[in-house]
């Protein structure tokens, strides 16, 4: 199986989750690529079983960059992916990239979210635990 996952993070979290769970799907023999909104190619993303993105709510919204690239994602029909949403307050913005890649009909497999503390500027504020739930995550990828 092979993974490409597309994030985009401010202050390290979102980069934490997406090493953290190429690390696990690596220990099943899974060929993994990361890649930032900015590195990643949305109308030429590269070939993959499954896609995972990844990024934070701002603005009350999901985050820009990660906005302006699903938006452009073109090719991607019947391909299959997983969501990542960080959030500080109570909302996450799940539903809002679900929406973004069913315009794409792109195929759901799984989705998760994780609540950030209040000191997000130390890169340092995921909540414990967050690694079980990222892991509970994977095994549905
Ligand atoms: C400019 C800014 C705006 C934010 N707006 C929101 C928001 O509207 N809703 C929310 O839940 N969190 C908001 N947050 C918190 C972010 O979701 C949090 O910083 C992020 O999940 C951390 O992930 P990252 O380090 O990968 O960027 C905001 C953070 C910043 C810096």
């Amino acid at each position: 199986m092979k993974y490409v996952m597309v994030y985009w993070s401010r202050y390290g979290h979102n980069k934490k989750i997406v090493n953290h769970l190429a690390e696990k799907l690596k220990e099943k023999n899974a060929e993994t690529q990361i890649l930032t909104t900015d590195e990643a190619n949305p109308v030429a993303l590269p070939e993959a079983d499954v896609y995972v993105f990844s990024a934070a709510a701002e603005a009350f919204n999901l985050q820009r960059n990660m906005k302006t690239f699903m938006k452009n994602l073109e090719g991607m029909e019947g391909k299959k992916y997983g969501i990542i949403n960080t959030h500080g307050m109570d909302k996450n913005r799940l539903q809002k990239m679900e929406k973004l890649l069913s315009k794409k009909n792109m195929v759901k497999l799984a989705e998760t979210d994780f609540k950030v503390g209040k000191d997000i500027k130390s890169g340092n504020a995921l909540i414990d635990g967050w690694e079980t739930k990222l892991d509970a995550f994977a095994e549905k990828l």
